[in-house]
């Protein structure tokens, strides 16, 4: 037979019975290689070997790109790739409906094909936005994450969950949609402020709580070399952290469950967020303060010892982030907290839910905490 091309017959399909029931249904089965180095040319060779042609669209921050920005461009087109670079003004303003707009126009200018990749280099502002705009863009166009904050290698970098903010609320604007692989270098965290690094490993420390008391020793035991950043044990803690957020999350990747463990600390986490009107505390500081809180409840409903709350409490203490209101950089008003935890009982319908560690790799999730419990365990 002469080469006619794809030759396709599609004569098995009989009109269906006016009973018969027709279902669209769409399985699509996501792995990534999450792969962790000390290095930007390791991690550039390591975003090469996901590439499947040669052209990128490098997307970044304005501070991000000024340090690393050009080397990067350098070592992609030393290894044969072309790159397109682009940054956006840093800081959670960008994570914005304009900004996505803005990167889609610059995408359909720089003549990306849906074969192409972009790579997103940056901390969660950046792999979100830029996320949420591969998502979209030609009904989807692969994306890999350089992640360069703690936050964004041990939480944001992973899961695919993707979004802007809309005026109304945080993340409002979004999708599911998995990367194509994460290359983490933990060498970007030699530039990255303190403060950011501590609100990172508040996310790590919450995976040790909820899931790994090995990682919870090794957080206790390194504190020192973490906060000193070293290459070694960083790479240590940020390899631990995603092996367990990436087993967490594949049980349920499209959170149809929200009793997520993940949630530890995030309940009480996000009112402050919200009372403070996102910007004062940082997300992982906010977390911080909420498993505190979440600590405090569950030791005086009996569920965990006190030596096990205080030393939840002690690490992250000893890694300066806030468990007490007299520690956040601002002045909360207690009731507005609680006000707002009444708002998400009341449009969840009464649930409000909150994880509680019973012992270090073990949960619990309630939704009868009171308003008192709360104030209390707030207030402590
Ligand atoms: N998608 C998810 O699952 C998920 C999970 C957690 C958080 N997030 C989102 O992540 C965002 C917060 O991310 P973030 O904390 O990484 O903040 P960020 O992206 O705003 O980065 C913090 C600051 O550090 C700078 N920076 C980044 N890397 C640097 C480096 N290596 N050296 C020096 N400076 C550097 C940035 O320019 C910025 O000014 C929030 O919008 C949050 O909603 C998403
Ligand atoms: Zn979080």
């Amino acid at each position: 037979m002469s080469d006619v091309g794809l030759h396709t017959v599609l004569d098995e399909f009989p009109i269906p019975d006016p009973l018969d029931v027709i279902e669209g249904r769409s399985v699509r089965r996501h792995l990534y290689p999450v792969i962790i180095v000390d290095g930007l040319p390791a991690a550039v060779d390591a975003v090469c070997g996901m590439l499947m042609h040669s052209s990128i669209a490098l997307i970044t921050d304005n501070h991000v790109g000024a340090l690393y920005g050009e080397q990067t461009v350098q070592l992609f087109r030393e290894r044969n790739v072309s790159v397109v670079l682009k940054s956006i003004p840093p800081g959670e303003h960008s994570k914005s409906v304009p900004t996505a707009l803005g990167l889609m126009d610059w995408l359909a200018q720089s003549l990306l094909s849906r074969r192409d990749v972009v790579v997103s280099l940056g901390g969660g502002v950046v792999l979100d936005t830029v996320g949420w705009v591969a998502s979209a863009y030609m009904r989807g166009i692969p994306y890999i994450n350089m992640p360069t904050t703690l936050l964004a290698d041990v939480d944001a970098a992973l899961g695919g969950k993707v979004a802007v903010d809309h005026p109304t609320a945080k993340n409002l604007i979004g999708a599911f949609y998995q990367p194509l692989g994460v290359v983490t270098n933990v060498s970007f965290l030699a530039t990255l402020d303190d403060r950011h690094l501590r609100a990172g490993l508040s996310e790590a420390i919450k995976k040790g709580i909820i899931a790994s008391p090995e990682l919870f020793k090794f957080i206790e035991t390194r504190l020192a070399d973490i906060l000193g950043k070293s290459p070694v044990v960083l790479s240590e803690l940020v390899r631990a952290s995603s092996a367990i957020k990436c087993r967490l999350i594949e049980r349920d990747p499209y959170e149809e469950d929200l009793r997520r463990p993940l949630n530890f600390g995030h309940t009480v986490g996000h009112a402050l967020e919200t009372t403070t009107g996102y910007g004062p505390v940082l997300h992982g500081e906010a977390v911080s303060f909420g498993m505190a809180v979440a600590a405090r409840i569950a030791q005086t409903r009996g569920l965990v010892d006190a030596g096990t709350s205080d030393r939840i409490q002690e690490l992250l203490r000893r890694a300066d982030l806030p468990i007490h209101l007299s520690d956040l950089p601002v002045t909360v008003d207690v009731e507005l907290l609680v006000a707002s935890l009444v708002k998400v009982r009341l449009i969840r319908d009464g649930h409000l839910r909150f994880v509680l560690p019973l012992a270090l790799g073990e949960t619990a999730i309630v939704d009868d905490v009171t308003d008192s419990e709360i104030r209390d365990a707030v207030s402590k």
